[in-house]
């Protein structure tokens, strides 16, 4: 399992150090929450601090758009350094529009949904992602409790992925923990993200590895 710890849980007043101690401790994708206070009712930050992250950081930048009309700041994104981004399938009228800017500059391309948004919605988008983001809280702050009614959809996604034969990896997003990141691997996830988990315990490396789940 891949394992994206997502800064919006940090300390942002030690923030190189909180990136730095994250790389040390094995994380495989940084996990970076753009949050426009229009889409969800929070704001975090930019492609500045993104252009900023990916000067200090080795690893590669997964920015996840919460923001509207996601088209209009791919470009931005992409420039600052992200190298994998996704955008919320409710926020934009042209996903397809987004997912051929994304994948034009040679970017891992993911759609995002919210935990009321069915799967149903986005089949047709699938076969051209590099991953689905299944959301398991409602998008805007961390350290929310995860909603298992998602883990249906989970497993929906990948047997239809399977089923497809197509190379779609599946992120899940929001409340994750040592204790249920199996469930979700067992469901089908390959991606895990975690704000609180890692960030906010007091030993990143363990926090991983249990969201890695490697005994699954
Ligand atoms: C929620 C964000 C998540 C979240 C993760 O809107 O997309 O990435 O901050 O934080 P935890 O793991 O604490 O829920
Ligand atoms: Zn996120």
């Amino acid at each position: 399992m891949i394992v994206a710890p997502s800064v919006i849980a940090a300390d942002f007043s030690d923030f190189q150090r909180a990136i730095k101690e994250v790389e040390k401790a094995g994380a495989d994708l940084l996990h970076l929450d753009i949050m426009d206070g229009v889409f969800v009712p929070n704001i975090t930050f930019g492609p500045m601090i993104v252009q900023a992250i990916d000067a200090i950081s080795d690893l590669e930048l997964d920015a996840h758009l919460m923001i509207i009309k996601p088209e209009k700041y791919l470009k931005a994104f992409i420039d600052a350094g992200a190298d994998w981004i996704s955008f919320h399938a409710e926020a934009t009228d042209n996903p397809e529009k987004c997912i051929t800017v994304i994948k034009n500059h040679k970017k891992k391309v993911g759609l995002a949904i919210s935990p009321p948004t069915p799967f149903q919605n986005v089949t047709r988008y699938v076969e051209h992602l590099n991953f689905l983001l299944i959301m398991s809280v409602h998008p805007g702050f961390y350290g929310q409790k995860f909603m298992p009614e998602n883990v249906k959809k989970i497993e929906e996604a990948k047997n239809w992925i399977v089923k497809k034969n197509l190379s779609c990896l599946i992120q899940v997003d929001g409340g994750i923990n040592g204790e249920n990141a199996c469930v979700l691997k067992r469901a089908g996830a390959d991606i895990i993200v975690a704000g609180a988990a890692v960030f906010r315990s007091d030993n990143y490396k363990k926090a991983i590895e249990d969201l890695r789940c490697s005994k699954v």
